[in-house]
């Protein structure tokens, strides 16, 4: 067992988190016990956190204690590990606009609690302002939309701390289907770095994720 980033372990060839929430596994996910500690494998194929670590990304900016704005957090498939790496001392603020998937993240969240689910539109920071009482270390972006990116500048102009990190992924088939794919994940980057945003790395999340950039930036 070899740790990648903090509180992220390579367990055989595959990723993993130590279980936070022993003994359950929401996503039937496979759990491995080595010395008596439980891990839960983190499949590269149904998260692009975990397909970007896959893929090689030099840095990953969530560790313990790390406070987390997550646009786009879904049923908490992702989020479940940001859980086990940040510790009962961090946060996830999850904001998400479907109710399906919103009443599913609150099966996750009763044996998680330091993730927030709030019921929101990403692209309406307002709403939300009050539920997210504090400035974050990193916001985390998977919304899946055309103007994902301008979504993502405008709450970390709202809610980023300075130096503070956006991780954000750009799902190329819902900005343009004209032009090719590394194409389009550029022209999100230079509109990023345009935002005022140093950009540390991206990787192409293939074959992962088809179609798919993941970027990390840190605010200038
Ligand atoms: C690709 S899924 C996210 C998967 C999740 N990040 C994970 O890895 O477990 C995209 C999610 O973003 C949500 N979403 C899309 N646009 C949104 C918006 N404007 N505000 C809040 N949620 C949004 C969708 O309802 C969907 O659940």
């Amino acid at each position: 067992m070899k740790e990648i980033f903090q509180g992220i372990y390579n367990i055989n060839q595959k990723i993993a988190t130590l279980n936070s929430a022993p003994g359950t596994k929401p996503f039937n996910e496979i759990l491995v016990t080595i010395d008596g500690k439980e891990y839960r494998q983190w499949d590269p194929n149904r998260s692009k956190a975990s397909a970007a670590i896959a893929k090689g990304i030099k840095q990953f900016p969530i560790g313990e204690g790390c406070v987390i704005l997550y646009l786009g957090i879904a049923h908490g498939f992702t989020a479940s590990y940001f859980s086990d790496i940040i510790g009962p001392n961090g946060v996830i603020y999850g904001v998400e606009f479907s109710d399906r998937c919103f009443n599913e993240l609150l099966s996750i969240v009763s044996s998680r609690r330091n993730i927030i689910p709030i019921l929101a539109d990403a692209r309406k920071p307002e709403d939300f302002v009050e539920k997210v009482i504090e400035k974050v270390d990193v916001v985390y972006v998977d919304i899946a939309q055309p103007d994902a990116t301008e979504v993502a500048i405008r709450n970390c102009k709202k809610f980023l701390k300075p130096r503070g990190y956006l991780m954000f992924t750009i799902k190329t088939q819902s900005v343009d289907v004209t032009q090719s794919v590394k194409l389009t994940v550029k022209l999100e980057i230079e509109k990023i770095a345009q935002a005022g945003f140093e950009i540390i790395d991206w990787k192409m999340l293939d074959p992962f994720e088809e179609c798919h950039g993941f970027v990390l930036a840190r605010l200038k």
